[in-house]
Order: C-alpha cells, then sequence, then structure tokens
C-alpha cells in the first residue's frame, strides 16, 4: 500500500492498484499550495462528511478521473445534483466489496452540513480491508466507545486519527482511541490546518511514544508504504 498525503485530512492510498482519495481538500488548503489538484489520481473518493474542509474538491476530481464517491445518502444526492455520476451511497453499519478490497462505514461522532448549508446526514468513518492490508480511517470524530467494536471485531494494522483537538479528538483522546481499536500505528490527521487546531508535533509524537504506540505526521506531498 502506498501512502500519499495531500494536507488536513486528505490521503491518497493505492490498494491493489487502485487509487482512494480520502476527504479531498487541497485546492483551498494554504498549506496544500505544493500540490496540483489537477494531477491527483483517483479511482475512489470516501468522504466522511459534508463539511468544506473535507469535501471541497470532491466535485472537480470527481469529474476529471470519473472516479466512484463512497459517501452516505445525503451527500450522495447533493454530488448528483451537481452531475457527478457513479456514486456508491453507504451509511454506518454497511459493508460493500469492491475491486480493491471492502469498505465498512463505521460511527463518527461529530456533526455533518454541506458547504452551502443543506443537510449533510450522518458523518462517518471508513475500515478498510483489502489482501494488502487493513486500516481504520475515523474521519472527523470525538473519541466515542464506538471505536471499541473496531478493536473487538475487525483486525486494523494502522489507523488514521484527528489529532487537532478543538473540532476532534486532540492527542491524548486519540491515543485511548487506539487503544480501542487495538491499533498502534497511528497516522495524525486534521491538525495544523487552521488556527484552532495548531498543535505541537514533537509533544503529540512524544505523548504516543510513552504509550508505547507511534504517531507518523506525514509532510503533505510524501508517500509512504505500508
Ligand atoms: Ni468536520
Ligand atoms: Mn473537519
Amino acid at each position: 500500500m502506498n501512502i500519499t498525503y495531500y494536507g488536513h485530512s486528505c490521503f491518497g492510498v493505492e490498494i491493489n492498484g487502485k487509487h482512494l482519495l480520502f476527504d479531498p481538500f487541497i485546492s483551498p488548503n494554504e498549506l496544500a499550495r505544493g500540490i496540483d489538484v489537477n494531477t491527483v489520481p483517483a479511482d475512489y473518493i470516501l468522504i466522511s462528511h459534508g463539511h468544506n474542509d473535507h469535501i471541497a474538491d470532491a466535485e472537480s476530481i470527481a469529474k476529471r478521473t470519473n472516479a466512484k464517491v463512497i459517501c452516505n445518502w445525503e451527500i450522495s444526492v447533493w454530488l448528483e445534483k451537481k452531475g457527478i455520476e457513479g456514486i456508491r451511497p453507504m451509511n454506518t453499519g454497511g459493508k460493500v466489496k469492491f475491486d480493491f478490497g471492502s469498505v465498512k462505514c463505521v460511527v463518527a461522532q461529530h456533526s455533518s452540513s454541506l458547504p452551502d448549508g443543506s443537510y449533510g446526514g450522518n458523518p462517518m468513518g471508513f475500515v478498510i480491508e483489502s489482501t494488502e492490508g487493513n486500516f481504520y480511517y475515523a474521519g472527523d470524530t470525538a473519541l466515542t466507545y464506538d471505536m471499541k467494536l473496531i478493536g473487538d471485531y475487525r483486525n486494523v494494522d494502522f489507523a488514521f486519527l484527528p489529532i487537532g483537538d478543538n473540532f476532534t479528538m486532540g492527542p491524548d483522546n486519540a491515543i485511548i482511541a487506539s487503544d480501542f481499536i487495538k491499533c498502534n500505528d497511528i497516522i495524525g490527521m486534521h491538525y495544523d490546518t487552521f488556527g484552532f487546531i495548531i498543535i505541537d508535533h514533537e509533544e503529540a509524537i512524544r505523548k504516543f511514544d510513552r504509550s508505547g504506540k507511534k504517531l507518523t505526521l506525514m509532510e503533505i506531498g510524501d508517500t509512504i508504504k505500508k
């Protein structure tokens, strides 16, 4: 699996030759100026919830790439009105097999409205299972006991967790979340993009380290292998 960071909560994950793109928010992100949104590959675009910092570039990337969009029902209706075809609407609890592996939609404790104020349904996280490995993409969420279900019934190799605090969990709660999901290999997201969520990187990494866990904070534009 190749993982590329596009800033904020936006990651590309290449699994079995397919490009999954999570929560595209690139062109409005000052920190991601070095990324050309017109070259970001996508066979699938997964959207955790409707907030602009997770959906801003979904329409343009979906139209350019013809990627299949995976999101909740309310967001799918909104995107269809913008002329996007081939959307797979899902909702929490649902699991669907695709050619790269499967997607299970799980609970995220957050809110969700679309950029124009439309109702965005409920926010979600995703558990991806494939022959190349399994991971959890939490979306925007507080720490919630529902995460224990992932630890009890799924086998997660690594996880993308929000750590910016203020709108989501911060590092301390993300450490507890990683206990709940029984996974010690965490990639941080949803930090530094706005003034409200600027964090001390060294301190966050040290806290994870002291708990026997690894926190990776990727450089925007970098790709790592898992
Ligand atoms: Ni949000
Ligand atoms: Mn957000």
